[in-house]
């Protein structure tokens, strides 16, 4: 099989990640990083031996790979998706795909329309822990997902589309429900204007209730989430990676006429989860799969994060800006 070339861009935290997948995927050559900051591109030619630009617009005048990641900040995925589509370059890029839902409307036509796959780093679909609730949750009534981290190194994204948005993707692929109500409230804390503390709950129209808890200035980190239905409720704990430890719980009758609980308990070694998802993106290309997850799942997601983050913004005094 010929090797597929492949560009990075941006070589930050999340694009060395997407690097060091490619650089180890035989059927990929990394041919390229873009990065306007010089140390990232002298680090990624001495990783990787590859050519690298100060910009996207450089590399096409050298190049032109046939797939790209896109690991620049969330602020600049708009415009270099468009680019990239535009050059006839398959998309692979990190969640959140835009801050807007019509500038991620306008690139899934354009992937449409040139016939180009756009992938969207929904990293959590590719955890063995999440597809084992996929497989086996059929009714929840109660969700709770905590996603907690003392990092707040992204600047240019509130903590919902940042974080809570890995859980929104979980939630809207396990509720199969429209939504009847949405509240949200928040914090900023680090004197940006986007939100580093965010509470939500969302009411579905068959009655399920989600909360999210999502923050950046936490002391510790901590991902979790609760999915309770009937017969069973599944408690998940990511933050032991690369292991997730799933708890099932299910009330039993004992022989007295009460019932009793059984746990089973599920310990999962998660498989390099970017891997799959970038391998999963390779073969989409090669049109050897279907998408796990489709573009309009994307925007589902994003539809929701958007509207958080807009009904918290709107919703003063329920956003706390504290000094
Ligand atoms: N899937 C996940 O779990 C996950 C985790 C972390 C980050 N992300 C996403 O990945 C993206 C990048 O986050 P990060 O944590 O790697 O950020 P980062 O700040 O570490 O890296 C961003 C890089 O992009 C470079 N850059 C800036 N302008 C650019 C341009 N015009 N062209 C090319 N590169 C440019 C910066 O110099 C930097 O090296 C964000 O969208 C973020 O939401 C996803």
């Amino acid at each position: 099989m010929k090797p597929l070339n492949v560009a990075v861009i941006g070589f930050g935290v999340m694009g060395k990640h997407h690097a060091n997948v490619y650089a180890a995927i035989p059927s990929t050559r990394l041919v390229a990083v873009v990065d306007p900051d010089q140390a990232r591109r002298t680090e990624a030619k001495a990783l990787h031996a590859v050519a690298t630009y100060p910009d996207l617009a450089t590399l096409l005048l050298h190049q032109h790979p046939e797939a790209a990641s896109l690991a620049a900040p969330t602020s600049l995925h708009y415009p270099l998706a468009e680019q990239l589509l535009e050059a006839g370059i398959h998309v692979m890029v990190e969640k959140p795909v835009t801050p807007e839902v019509a500038q991620a409307e306008h690139l899934t036509k354009l992937s449409r329309r040139y016939g180009l796959v756009l992938q969207v780093g929904h990293i959590t679909r590719f955890y063995r822990a999440v597809q084992l609730l996929s497989a086996r949750v059929n009714s929840p009534y109660l969700i709770e997902a905590r996603r907690l981290t003392p990092n707040a190194r992204i600047k240019d994204a509130g903590v919902i589309l940042d974080l809570m948005i890995h859980d929104i993707d979980i939630v809207l692929g396990l509720v199969d429900s429209g939504i009847r109500e949405v509240s949200v409230a928040g914090h900023v804390l680090n004197g940006s204007p986007f939100e580093d503390v965010a509470a939500a709950q969302i009411v579905f129209s068959n009655g399920c209730i989600a909360r999210f808890l999502a923050s950046r200035v936490a002391p510790d980190a901590e991902r979790s989430l609760v999915v309770a239905e009937r017969e069973q409720t599944f408690r998940l704990d990511f933050s032991k990676d690369p292991y997730a430890e799933v708890s099932i719980y299910r009330p039993l009758p004992d022989d007295s006429g009460g019932t009793h609980v059984q746990v089973e308990q599920v310990v999962v070694h998660e498989d390099n989860p970017l891997r799959q998802e970038l391998e999963h993106f390779l073969a989409r290309i090669r049109q050897s799969a279907p998408p796990i997850g489709t573009l309009e799942d994307d925007l589902r997601s994003l539809r929701l994060a958007t509207r958080l983050t807009r009904q918290l913004h709107e919703g003063e005094p329920k956003l706390l800006a504290l000094r």
